[in-house]
């Protein structure tokens, strides 16, 4: 059942779990304060909001995008990003689209994507994300989101007293459905301990913290335990009543909360062009919850 904010925005509830469809709102013109409090107020109750029917250039999100935060920039020059100079440095394609060399356009390009937090693996992790569909394919390529707070509700009394106060160890090479080898050197590859409950600066509520594609394992804990113990973490976390399966529209943003969700991507053709268009906000260092 959709409820209408004060800003008149129509908020609908994607799932029972998280995720809400914002109409009544044009996100490339400029946004008056009352309708920037709703959306901040409506993202930290549902996590994840779509906006449908939006044309945006990318000074039009990176704007939309600064109401809500400052946002992150690329840390290569334009001559190393593959979007190139035509694209601002708070901007990342996320595509399989390649130029007239054979050389990607973007980052991302094909296949499934584990569940991940964005991020995770530095010391201040991007607050949120903001995503923007330009082409999609005619089938998969969904992004599930996983609701983190849930996920910590339900974790069984005991192994959430085993796990209080405890750090895991994130990592991220760049592949997508591969945890990285820990027993290898991880010399070059982002890694960082990271708290396994976290509390979210905002709403003050406890999310779990890890992930199957960089969370490598628990700190202070044979492996072999760790192993298992995260496997009952996923399997919590990315169960079906846990997550909201989002099949993309074209000229769609949606923004989520990299503190309390995480995602994860299905497979689509690789014969089909998928482009999007991402931006960031900064973020803070994760606070342990207590
Ligand atoms: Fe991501």
């Amino acid at each position: 059942m959709a409820s209408v904010l004060k800003s008149q925005i129509s908020v609908t509830p994607l799932s029972e779990t998280i995720g809400a469809r914002m109409t009544g709102v044009d996100i490339s013109k400029p946004l008056d304060a009352e309708t920037v409090a709703d959306i901040t107020q409506a993202w930290l109750d549902h996590i994840v909001l779509v906006f449908p029917d939006q044309d945006l250039t990318q000074e039009q999100q990176l704007t939309f995008a600064k109401h809500f935060g400052d946002t992150g920039t690329r840390s290569r020059r334009p001559e190393q990003r593959p979007e190139g100079a035509d694209y601002d440095a708070g901007i990342m394609l996320i595509t399989n689209v390649k130029d007239d060399k054979g050389k990607y356009v973007g980052s991302l390009p094909d296949g499934e994507m584990y569940f991940h937090h964005d991020m995770c693996y530095m010391p201040k992790p991007h607050k949120g994300t903001m995503l923007y569909s330009i082409d999609l394919p005619s089938t998969g390529g969904n992004t599930r989101f996983s609701n983190m707070y849930r996920a910590y509700d339900l974790i069984p009394a005991e192994l959430k007293k085993l796990l209080e106060g405890r750090t895991a160890l994130q990592v991220y090479d760049y592949h997508m459905t591969a945890t990285v080898d820990i027993d290898g050197d991880l010399t070059g590859i982002h890694n960082l301990s990271q708290p396994i409950f976290v509390r979210h600066p905002q709403s003050g509520r406890t999310a779990l913290y890890v992930n199957r594609l960089m969370t490598a394992r628990i700190d202070g804990i044979p492996r072999d335990e760790s192993d298992t113990i995260l496997e009952e973490l996923y399997s919590i976390s990315e169960a079906p009543e846990n997550y909201y399966e989002h099949v993309w529209t074209e000229g769609e943003l949606a923004m989520w909360d990299n503190y309390c969700s995480c995602h994860a991507r299905t497979d689509f053709p690789a014969t089909e062009r998928r482009l999007l268009r991402r931006c960031t906000l900064l973020g803070e260092e994760m606070i342990p919850a207590s």
